[in-house]
């Protein structure tokens, strides 16, 4: 597979898989980090980066990052800062911590210059086709009311993520979509649809086996390929 496609795992700030439980429950995924089909990302808690570098080898995001310089910044979270950790990427917008579109063209601004990875969360077709352009790494389309749900993206808005990818098409930016997404089939059908991969939460890190659930994502992506 020349340009593999990509699962991104939110680790969001649930019980399971933040502070005391982070180590245990990457523990949980081991052997996805070997994969090589498809790229695993970890989007982790900005309070849990260091010790998800520290104690994992799997790539690792932000879920959330500040346009910020090093400096009198109270509070913030310079891109900077996490390259010096060796964070490479982040969400940005995410529709649990939406940020606004100028915030979002501030972080683009410096993440351009320093080469990092950027995930903007979008919501709707219209907020794909604004930052599209702005060129980030991916866009990750979730419709919010299907967060965490148990109806995946993948049934409930097939030909949104059709004309986000269409949106996205022109301007190399790859599109993943959450929400919902729950198993083979839905990692399956995305692919199908045109997008580069799945922005997932709840369906692994709420999973009573998150090593199954994750290898069936990572099959259902493989099986379309
Ligand atoms: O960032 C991923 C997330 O918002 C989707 O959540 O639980 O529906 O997979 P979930």
């Amino acid at each position: 597979m020349g340009n593999p496609h990509t699962v991104i795992v939110n680790l969001k700030n649930y019980k399971e898989s933040t502070g005391q439980n982070l180590i245990g429950f990457l523990g949980s995924l081991k052997g996805i980090e070997n994969e090589k089909n498809v790229r695993i990302i970890m989007a982790v808690s900005p309070l849990d980066l260091v010790n998800a570098k520290k104690y994992s080898s799997y790539e690792i995001f932000s879920q959330t990052v500040d346009p910020v310089p090093k400096g009198a910044f109270t509070g913030k979270i310079p891109i900077e800062g996490l390259l010096e950790i060796d964070v490479k990427g982040s969400l940005v917008n995410h529709s649990e911590n939406r940020i606004g579109s100028e915030k979002i063209e501030s972080i683009m601004g410096i993440s351009k210059k320093l080469n990092f990875e950027t995930v903007i969360c979008v919501e709707s077709l219209e907020e794909a086709r604004r930052y599209a352009p702005m060129k980030p790494e991916f866009i990750a389309y979730e419709p919010p009311e299907l967060i965490g749900g148990e109806v995946s993206v993948t049934t409930a808005a097939p030909s949104i993520i059709r004309d986000v990818v269409d949106a996205c098409s022109g301007s190399d930016v790859k599109v993943l979509v959450g929400a919902g997404v729950k198993n083979a089939d839905d990692a399956n059908k995305s692919i199908e649809l045109g997008a580069h991969g799945v922005l997932i939460a709840s369906g692994i890190v709420k999973s009573h086996d998150p090593l199954k659930s994750l290898k069936g994502i990572i099959q259902g992506i493989t099986d379309s390929c």
